[in-house]
């Protein structure tokens, strides 16, 4: 006859999988922090949050009256089996069941059955010759196996058939609560037209500009920037003139927009884009104007719109520092 796992042993194992079975039904509200003590924390938080309400406490009692129900049970089978047995059998159970039940689960995983525990297992098919030995799978295998069934049949319903876990609800609280953070970091961390620098050489900042370029202004401004509904941006003449600078002009114009035409809207004011993304976009822009080769009329691009600006035509800082030299030079 088999021993009997004591309850000890399965009563706390099969509590501690219905706890962490409520856990993951019950969503919680605090965000989750990183690395493996933060794992940690984050579980005792969810613990806690889960089991703060009643019915999860509630469930957990029905279950342990249950179990222990199940344990009563099984110790009155066990004495009726019990009684079967010859008295030597008896003897043996007795003089096993006092071993340590973790040490008896030790042995057992590398030991092999006796000799007529084996016979008494054993299957002749008779006509083929072959026997077979119809070890009982383990207790815990079972359970593991039926328990996976029943768990991919409650999944299958509630995520393929009902809106039990509300992806997208989740998705949107998720996302405003990231987006609470990314308002923190920007009120921390952005920048006004003062603290903003000219990165024109800096060759990231060109491809985080040229993104930005090309997702908000090449509708208006076509992606190369020879312009459209908005004007030319590679050639020398401009509309506006609100900075000395030409780099500080363009970052005026994205924050604030065109005083003369609302259809150049207010990037920076709107909230459309940071102070460090118009830091940016106005270098790529400045690096169009200044690096790369003008897009004249004949080349698709838009015709002049607006003056000659002699100090901010190609050349640079020199020709910004000596006006009406090199108005009309190309790199
Ligand atoms: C809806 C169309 C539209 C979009 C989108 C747009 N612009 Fe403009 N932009 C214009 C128009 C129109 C003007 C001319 C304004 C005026 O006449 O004062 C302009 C003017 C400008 C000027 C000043 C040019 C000058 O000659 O004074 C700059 C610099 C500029 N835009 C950059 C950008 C950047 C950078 C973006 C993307 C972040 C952008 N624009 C997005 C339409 C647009």
């Amino acid at each position: 006859m088999k021993q009997r796992t004591p309850g000890r042993v399965f009563i706390p194992l099969v509590m501690i999988s219905i706890i962490g079975m409520i856990m993951m039904v019950t969503p919680v509200g605090f965000d989750r922090n990183p690395g493996f003590v933060g794992f940690i924390q984050d579980s005792w938080n969810h613990f806690k949050e889960t089991f703060s309400d009643w019915v999860a406490i509630g469930i957990l009692i029905i279950a342990l009256i249950m179990l222990l129900i199940v344990n009563a049970i099984n110790k009155v089978v066990e004495s009726q089996k019990f009684k079967k047995l010859s008295p030597v059998q008896q003897e043996q159970y007795v003089v096993m069941s006092k071993q340590n039940y973790f040490s008896r689960l030790l042995r057992s995983s590398s030991e092999r059955q006796s000799d007529e525990e084996e016979q008494a297992i054993i299957l002749d098919h008779g006509f083929d010759g072959i026997k077979e030995l119809d070890n009982a799978l383990p207790q815990w295998w079972l359970a593991l196996f039926y328990g996976g069934i029943v768990y991919c049949v409650v999944y299958l319903l509630a995520y393929g058939f009902t809106d039990f876990a509300k992806p997208y609800e989740e998705y949107e609280v998720d996302n405003a609560r990231q987006q609470e953070l990314v308002d923190i970091w920007i009120a921390e961390n952005d920048i006004s037209m003062e603290g903003a620098v000219n990165k024109y050489t800096d060759p990231q900042a060109i491809e985080e500009g040229k993104k930005t370029f090309e997702q908000l202004c090449a509708t208006c401004h076509t992606a190369n920037g020879a312009g459209g509904i908005g004007p030319n941006l590679t050639d020398d003449y401009w509309i506006n003139k609100t900075q000395d600078s030409l780099f500080y002009n363009i970052y005026d114009i994205v924050y604030n927009g065109s005083p003369k035409n609302a259809q150049m809207r207010a990037f920076g004011q709107r909230g459309e884009l940071t102070g460090l993304s118009i830091e940016k976009v106005a270098s790529y822009v400045y690096y169009m104007n200044q690096e790369l080769a003008p897009i004249t009329e004949s080349e698709g691009g838009a015709a002049p719109q607006g003056e000659l600006i002699a100090e901010w035509s190609r050349g640079g800082a020199a020709a910004e520092a000596a006006p009406a030299a090199k108005t009309d030079s190309i790199k």
